[in-house]
C-alpha cells in the first residue's frame, strides 16, 4: 500500500509499518474482495486511477476479521467530502499555538521536528491551556535539540516543576542526548525511527510528529481522536480493545489527508478537544455531523420515540433495528455489548473499562525552617531518587505511612529521619499538625499529613547529601511537585489564619474581653519550645477538607 501511495503522491509518507498495519493480509472471499476493495480505496488518494487500485486489492484483500462498511468510510467520495469540511473548519477555527507556527515557519527539519517532539510531549495527559506557557519558555531556554542535550537533568525538571508526569522531561532531555550524541544531531525521520530511537514516543506520538513536523503521511490515534472516530463511526467495544484500537488506527490512516497530514491530525484533535467533547458535546457546531452515525442515531430515536409516544409505530416495528446498524451487530467486534442509552445520546461512544480505583496513601511530612539571611525563612528540601514517582525533585522530610504502624510511631520516625538530615537532636512533640492536604495521581490518592517545626540557625549546620536549604524565592524556583506547593500554601494559609487571630485576639485583650484567654502559640516553634495543642484543632478541622486538583 505504501508503495502506492508514494507512487501517487510526491509528497512523503509514514515509515512504512503503520501505514502497512492500516491493511491487514486477508483471506479471500468474494464479500470481502468487495468490503476491502471499499476499504481500502478510501485509504488511498481519491484520484488513484482505478486500475492499479483493483490490482491491489485483489493482492491484500481478503480477511474474515475486515469491519462492516457501517464501521468504516465505504464509499470514497464521502472521504473527500469529510477532509474538506474538516480542513476548512480547521482553516478557520484553529487556535495559534506555537508549536503550530514552527511547525510551518521553521525551515530546518530538525529543529521543526524537535520543535512538534517537545509539544507532543508536553501535551502528553495535559490540557493545550497549561502546556502553552511551559513550551514557550522552554523553547526560548533550549530552541534546539543539542541545547536541551547540554542542560542538566536538574535545570530540566526545575522548568518542567507543576507540569506533572515529570518522567516526560527526563525522557525527553535523555532523547535529546541520544540525538546529540548518538544521532549526529539528526531528529529520526520516519514514524518506525521515531518511534524505537525517542524514549517515551510510542505509536501516537511517532505518528503526530511525523505527520506535523515532516509531513508524513500517516493518521493519528490519541484519546480525543477516539472519540471521534468512535462516535462517527459507532464504534462502541471497549475503545482500548485491540481490535478496536486496530480499527480507530486503519480508519485515521484512511482518512487522512494526504496533501495535509499534520493539520489533518490537528484538526481530529481539534474537534475532539473543543466540539466532539467528552461531556456536552457541540454537535450543532460539528463540521462532519453529516458523516456521525451516533448523531444519526440519536435523532432516529427521538423521532420512533415521538411516534412511539404519538401510537403511530406498532411495538413490532419499533423493536427492529434501525437499518442503518451494523448488519453483524451480535458478533461484529466493534459493536457495542450494552444496549443504546438514549440519556447519553452520542456520549454513548466511546464505551471504556471502568477505571482502577487510585491506590489511597497518607504520607507524613514536615516542613522544616530556620532563620537565613535577614531572618528569612528557610525551607529544608530533600531530593527524591533518581527513580520512580516525582524522581529526582525536591520535597519536604516525608515518610510514608504504613498501615501497620501508628500516626504515632511514625511521627517519631519522621522526627528521627529529620534529626538523623540535620544531626541534631529533635523530639516529636516540637513537630506541631498543620492540616492534610489531598493530591490526586494519576493513579495515587494522596494524602499529606503535614506538620511544621522551626528550627534555631546554630541547630541546622551538618546536612547530608541531597539536602539544601532554600529561600522562599528559591522554593518557587526550585524543582518541586505541585503537591509540595499545596503544602506551602496550607502552611502559608494557617500562618495567616493565626496572624489574623492573634491580632484580632489583641485587638479584644486590649478591649479587655480576652483577659482570661490563653494567649496564642506561634505555629513556629523555637527549638526546645513547648508543643501547641487545643487552638489547633480548630484549625485541623478547619482544613481538612483542603481537596485539591491533582497533577
Ligand atoms: N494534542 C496533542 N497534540 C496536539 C496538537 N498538535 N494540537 C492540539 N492538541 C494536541
Amino acid at each position: 500500500m505504501s508503495r502506492l501511495r508514494s507512487a501517487m503522491h510526491k509528497g512523503k509518507r509514514a515509515g512504512g509499518e503503520v501505514v502497512e498495519t492500516a491493511l491487514p493480509k486477508r483471506k479471500k472471499s468474494k464479500a470481502a474482495v468487495k468490503q476491502a476493495s471499499e476499504f481500502t480505496a478510501v485509504g488511498m488518494h481519491p484520484a488513484l486511477p482505478n486500475l492499479i487500485l483493483q490490482a491491489h486489492v485483489l493482492e491484500e484483500s481478503t480477511d474474515a476479521s475486515t469491519p462492516s462498511p457501517y464501521h468504516t468510510f465505504p464509499d470514497p467520495a464521502d472521504v473527500v467530502q469529510f477532509r474538506s469540511q474538516l480542513l476548512n473548519w480547521y482553516n478557520k477555527e484553529k487556535r495559534e499555538l506555537q508549536w503550530r507556527t514552527l511547525a510551518v515557519t521553521e525551515s530546518d527539519i530538525n529543529i521543526r521536528t524537535y520543535a512538534v517532539w517537545v509539544s507532543e510531549i508536553m501535551l502528553q495527559q495535559t490540557q493545550v491551556a497549561t502546556v502553552k506557557d511551559y513550551y514557550n519558555r522552554w523553547m526560548k531556554r533550549w530552541p534546539t535539540v543539542q541545547d536541551l542535550a547540554a542542560a542538566t537533568l536538574e535545570e530540566v525538571n526545575q522548568l518542567w516543576a507543576g507540569l506533572g508526569y515529570y518522567s516526560r522531561g527526563r525522557r525527553l532531555h535523555e532523547g535529546a542526548q541520544k540525538v546529540a550524541s548518538e544521532l549526529k544531531g539528526q531528529m529520526p525521520q520516519t514514524v518506525d525511527t521515531l518511534l524505537k530511537q525517542l524514549p517515551g514516543v510510542g505509536r501516537y506520538t511517532a505518528a503526530a510528529i511525523g505527520s506535523i513536523a515532516q509531513g508524513l503521511v500517516t493518521g493519528a490515534v490519541d484519546g480525543n481522536v477516539t472519540r471521534v472516530l468512535c462516535r462517527l463511526r459507532a464504534i462502541g467495544a471497549d475503545s482500548t480493545s485491540p481490535a478496536v484500537t486496530e480499527a480507530l488506527w486503519n480508519l485515521a490512516n484512511m482518512l487522512v489527508d494526504p496533501e495535509r497530514p499534520g493539520d489533518f491530525n490537528q484538526a481530529m484533535m481539534e474537534l475532539g478537544a473543543r466540539v466532539c467533547t467528552p461531556k456536552g458535546p457541540l454537535c450543532s457546531q460539528c463540521p462532519v455531523q453529516s458523516h456521525c452515525h451516533s448523531y444519526r442515531k440519536v435523532h432516529v430515536r427521538q423521532e420512533q420515540n415521538s411516534k412511539k409516544l404519538l401510537g403511530k409505530l406498532g411495538r413490532k416495528t419499533s423493536e427492529l433495528p434501525d437499518i442503518e446498524d451494523c448488519m453483524n451487530s451480535g458478533t461484529c467486534p466493534l459493536c457495542p455489548s450494552e444496549p443504546w442509552d438514549d440519556e447519553l445520546g452520542v456520549q454513548n461512544f466511546p464505551r471504556k473499562p471502568p477505571k482502577k480505583p487510585p491506590r489511597v496513601e497518607r504520607t507524613l511530612t514536615c516542613v522544616v525552617t530556620r532563620p537565613g539571611d535577614k531572618d528569612e525563612e528557610n525551607f529544608l528540601l530533600i531530593q527524591r531518587p533518581n527513580k520512580g514517582l516525582l524522581a529526582g525533585l525536591w520535597e519536604f522530610p516525608s515518610l510514608l505511612l504504613e498501615e501497620e504502624n501508628s500516626e504515632k510511631n511514625q511521627k517519631r520516625a519522621l522526627c528521627d529521619e529529620i534529626s538523623r538530615i540535620l544531626g541534631v537532636h529533635l523530639t516529636e512533640s516540637l513537630l506541631q499538625y498543620v492540616g492534610e492536604v489531598v493530591h490526586i495521581f494519576s493513579h495515587i490518592h494522596q494524602t499529606y499529613v503535614v506538620y511544621s517545626v522551626c528550627l534555631k540557625e546554630s541547630d541546622t549546620h551538618t546536612h547530608t547529601e541531597n539536602t539544601q536549604w532554600l529561600t522562599r524565592s528559591a522554593l518557587q524556583e526550585a524543582a518541586v511537585s505541585t503537591g509540595l506547593k499545596k503544602i506551602v500554601k496550607l502552611y502559608d494559609s494557617v500562618d495567616s489564619l493565626k496572624e489574623k487571630n492573634t491580632k484580632d485576639g489583641r485587638r479584644q485583650k486590649d478591649s479587655g474581653i480576652m483577659e482570661n484567654k490563653k494567649p496564642q502559640i506561634s505555629k513556629k516553634h523555637k527549638l526546645g519550645a513547648a508543643n501547641s495543642s487545643g487552638r489547633q484543632l480548630s484549625l485541623n478541622s478547619f482544613f481538612k477538607t483542603v481537596k485539591e486538583e491533582c497533577r
